[in-house]
């Protein structure tokens, strides 16, 4: 495969969709349901089982648990809350694979999910197997009018499901950066090639946008409610940062210069040690860098990738620029302006992962889902070389904490005029 979201696309039914292929409700949502699980199973086919437990570091779960904890999702708030008479398909598993939902009950620690020698890959194969045929049998005995009404949480363990696509391929990458011998997951995979086009700059002029979700279409609350913001004047990158220009920060002294920091993140990079991007190595005395492909020379001309917040924020400031705010992305993506807006690296925005006004979080245990973590986070727009296909959307707020850099983030940057 050359793109891991290749085959992502899951054609997710819905009954007012044009494009929603022809046939019952129910065998669209068998399809659209299916055409998930298969993906995720897609991607882990590649991992042994050895590969499918090892937890390199707390922020990162295994493949093992990411196909069971999807698999839980399921189980939990579909066939739990709404198919009569279904029976868990084991009495630990709610404990062992939940996440974070409180009102879900007790669950093992995060940061031990890499104990779990047991259940073994094969036992989470056939979990899945199990609840996949629950929930083909769940539609077929259920009346429309209960399946139109469960749209929205089908469609929300879609993308829950989809998030944890990537999640996969970021964690896994993580844990076979850390091998002497670096692993390739996937050995005929290529960075995708960057965009170049247009000016350098795109100008924003000052007005009034509608910033965030406005039609019915799928999205997560935390896109919602749209309101009006001012933006601009500002200038933009029409094209992210690449590998060259890092290079030239880092060989300017970037990662040692304290004023170019943040003091959270020049203590950040101390800790961590942090001379480069993750996941670069120096080999004889050349810079390269851990892929889904092994280890690879670094192309200069390519995107710039896992590097937190922190590390672009010094960037900007040694640049004389900025990072934009996500308002700004928003306008100037939603405008066709920037290049590779999507499908390579999550570009860092300097807007703080808050509530849009007027937020209130989904009522249940899905409102655990986005907006308990709107605080100390930052905003990355777009979407990753790893995001699967129809997951992308340009009022799509995806966050981490500004030390994360194991994902595929990068930047682009913004210019004031000052
Ligand atoms: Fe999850």
């Amino acid at each position: 495969m050359t793109n891991p979201a290749s085959a992502a696309s899951t054609g997710i039914a819905s009954p007012a969709s044009k494009s929603a292929p022809a046939g019952s409700l129910a065998q669209r949502l068998g399809d659209a349901f299916l055409t998930v699980r298969h993906e995720t199973e897609r991607r882990a086919a590649p991992l042994s089982p050895e590969d499918q437990l090892v937890q390199s570091m707390p922020d990162a779960s295994p493949a093992k648990w990411h196909r069971a904890h999807v698999t839980w999702f399921w189980e939990q708030f579909l066939l739990g809350d709404h198919a009569p008479g279904y029976k868990v398909y084991h009495p630990d598993y709610a404990y062992l694979f939940n996440s974070y939902y409180v009102s879900a009950g007790p669950r093992h620690a995060r940061a031990q999910r890499g104990h779990l020698t047991r259940p073994g890959a094969d036992e989470v194969t056939a979990y899945r197997k199990h609840v996949d045929a629950a929930v083909i049998k769940f539609f077929n005995e259920t009346s429309d009018d209960k399946l139109t009404a469960l749209i929205p949480l089908l469609e929300v363990g879609f993308n829950h499901e989809q998030q944890h696509q990537e999640l996969m391929l970021t964690d896994i990458l993580h844990a076979f950066a850390q091998n002497p011998i670096p692993p390739a997951y996937d050995s005929d995979w290529r960075f995708p090639a960057p965009t170049i086009s247009g000016d350098a700059w795109l100008t924003l002029t000052e007005g009034i946008h509608t910033i965030g979700h406005q039609s019915e279409s799928f999205h997560f609350d935390n896109e919602k409610p749209a309101h009006r913001a001012l933006v601009g004047p500002v200038k933009l990158a029409r094209n992210l940062v690449t590998n060259r220009e890092w290079l030239a920060f880092m060989e300017a002294g970037g990662y040692e210069e304290a004023t170019l920091w943040l003091m959270d993140g020049f203590a950040a990079a101390a800790r961590e040690e942090w001379q480069a991007p993750g996941h670069w190595r120096k080999v004889n005395g050349e810079w390269q860098i851990m892929t889904l492909a092994g280890l690879q020379p670094i192309d200069l001309d390519a995107p710039v990738c896992h590097v937190s917040y922190y590390e672009c924020d010094a960037f900007a400031r040694w640049s004389g620029k900025h990072l934009p705010t996500e308002m700004e992305w928003e306008v100037a993506a939603r405008a066709g302006q920037l290049n590779d807006a999507f499908g390579i690296v999550w570009q860092w925005t300097r807007s703080a992962y808050a509530a849009y006004p007027g937020y209130r979080a989904i009522e249940g245990a899905l409102g655990e889902y986005n907006g308990k973590f709107m605080i100390n986070q930052l905003v990355l727009r777009g979407s990753s070389l790893a995001t699967p296909d129809d997951h992308s959307r340009v009022t799509y707020r995806n966050f981490f904490y500004p030390h994360h850099r194991w994902q595929f983030t990068g930047l682009r940057l913004a210019d004031y005029g000052n």
